[in-house]
């Protein structure tokens, strides 16, 4: 099991510090905590595993407000998200750009969280399993079942809403994604210590990947030991 807490832009180096030194991971799972740019490296120098929320693909060049992947090792980060809904419908990412992300963070040895999603209209008209399919596709062409790629099924109408995708929903949607790309996949959207258990106990969910309930120690702990009792 794998618990991602994905911290958005909260957090300065300041609170990044405080955080971890609050924070107290259960053994038996593993613990990945994606904070913003400018707090990699406090929280690189809190010994956990850290991963970035995004990376360019190229290693440096004329890309202002980018950050490189090269640069992401340099600091002592492990991986890094990429697609994130926010990204793609904020920031006008898009299935090329989070493949040549994917890419180049693996590239030279990062790990990556690659997520995929559909709106509550694509839902509502039926399209969910063709919107993972292109989005999943668009990856699985570029970097293929790599084995430091983890796949991140977040339903977009899930996220910061407090609605979840039911057990069922995500187990379904779980299922898909892996006949498409045989690799580890983390539900996300509205993940909390109350629902963690039965989302986690799901066949097929190998992990979170958790917002909001991330951003305070015991919270994000009671995630952490609900996956350490489900695997
Ligand atoms: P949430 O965010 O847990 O606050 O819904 C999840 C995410 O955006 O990764």
């Amino acid at each position: 099991m794998l618990i991602a807490g994905n911290w958005k832009m909260f957090k300065g180096p300041g609170e990044t510090e405080a955080f971890f030194a609050a924070f107290e991971a259960p053994e038996g799972v593993e613990v990945v905590v994606c904070p913003p740019f400018p707090s990699l490296v406090a929280a690189v120098s809190s010994g956990r595993t850290i991963y970035a929320q995004n990376a360019h693909w190229e290693p440096r060049g004329a890309y202002t407000g980018e950050v490189s992947a090269e640069m992401l090792v340099e600091l002592g980060v492990s991986g890094t998200l990429v697609g994130h809904s926010e990204r793609r419908q904020l920031f006008g990412e898009t299935d090329e750009t989070v493949a040549r992300r994917a890419r180049a963070a693996l590239g030279v040895g990062l790990g990556v969280i690659a997520c995929v999603g559909e709106t509550l209209e694509q839902r509502e008209s039926g399209d969910t399993e063709l919107v993972l399919k292109i989005q999943v596709e668009a990856i699985a062409f570029a970097v293929g079942d790599h084995e430091r790629l983890v796949l991140a099924y977040e339903p977009v109408w899930a996220i910061g809403t407090g609605l979840t995708a039911t057990p069922e929903q995500a187990g379904e949607a779980h299922a898909f994604i892996k006949e498409l790309l045989d690799r580890p996949v983390l539900y996300g959207g509205s993940v909390k210590p109350e629902n963690a258990s039965e989302l986690l106990a799901q066949p097929g969910v190998d992990g979170a990947l958790v917002g909001g309930a991330s951003l305070e120690p015991d919270s994000f702990a009671a995630i952490c030991r609900a996956a350490a009792s489900t695997s």
